[in-house]
């Protein structure tokens, strides 16, 4: 099989494995308990050893293949969809590595249980969230500005007479709402949240 094409199908696996992630996220709007309990549901399914295994492979399948991708196409002479397909790709490279290691850590290592409170913690603790704030908003606009330039290069016919091009313009716009539906969720609509005392060791206090 050809690179991209193992690009492709990991590329698919973990999507689709995102795609469920963030709609957890997003259910924290109504609530942290709601949240919680969708991913105690999900986890019967992704913490499956064989499934968890496929996902960890595919990770690890998709940050090597892409960046074999990224040495061979270089940024030379590309418009703006290449030039996002190749950045984008390159940040969630980085932010997969110290993601998945972060949540392996937190779960092995500290024993914690990696729910809600794990992903919030550095979100709404100053001065750790002038770090967690970007790193997690990029890591949303990356995965989203990555299948834009994706559907941009796929994609060939109009839908309701926008291009294309309109059609992957509009991916991001839905990135960007996503992104910010997620933190309205993780700062507990933009207010602060009560960290139970077990996480507290994440925010460096
Ligand atoms: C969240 C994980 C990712 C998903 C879902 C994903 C998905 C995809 C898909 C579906 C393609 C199109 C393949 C094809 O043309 O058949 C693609 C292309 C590509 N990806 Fe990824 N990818 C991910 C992560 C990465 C990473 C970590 C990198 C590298 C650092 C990367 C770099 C690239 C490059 C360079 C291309 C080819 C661009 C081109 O042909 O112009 N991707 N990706
Ligand atoms: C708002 C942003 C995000 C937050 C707060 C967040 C938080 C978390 C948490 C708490 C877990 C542990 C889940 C559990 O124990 O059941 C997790 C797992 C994971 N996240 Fe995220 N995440 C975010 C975005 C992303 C994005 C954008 C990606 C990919 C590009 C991603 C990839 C993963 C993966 C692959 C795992 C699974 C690790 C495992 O096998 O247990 N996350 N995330």
């Amino acid at each position: 099989m050809k690179i991209k094409q193992i690009h492709f199908f990991s590329g698919v696996v973990l999507a689709c494995f995102i795609g469920i992630h963030l709609f957890n996220h997003f259910i924290s709007i109504f609530g942290i308990q709601r949240h919680i309990e969708l991913m105690d549901s999900l986890r019967k399914i992704y913490r499956h050893p064989f499934v968890e295994m496929i996902l960890l492979v595919s990770v690890v399948v998709q940050i090597r293949s892409g960046l074999q991708l990224v040495r061979r196409k270089g940024s030379r002479n590309a418009g703006f969809f290449d030039k996002l397909h190749l950045y984008s790709g390159l940040y969630l490279a980085i932010f997969l590595v110290i993601h998945v290691s972060a949540v392996l850590v937190g779960r092995f290592y500290l024993k914690l249980d990696t729910n809600f409170y794990f992903g919030a913690a550095g979100i709404n603790s100053f001065p750790v969230n002038l770090f967690f704030i970007p790193y997690y908003a990029l890591a949303v606009l990356s995965f989203f500005g990555h299948l834009a330039a994706v559907h941009s290069k796929k994609m060939n016919q109009p839908i309701l007479s926008l291009s294309p091009a309109h059609q992957a313009k509009g991916i991001l716009i839905l990135g960007a709402v996503v992104t910010l539906l997620l933190f309205y969720g993780l700062t507990n609509q933009f207010s602060s949240i009560e960290l139970p005392e077990e996480y507290r060791i994440l925010t460096g206090q």
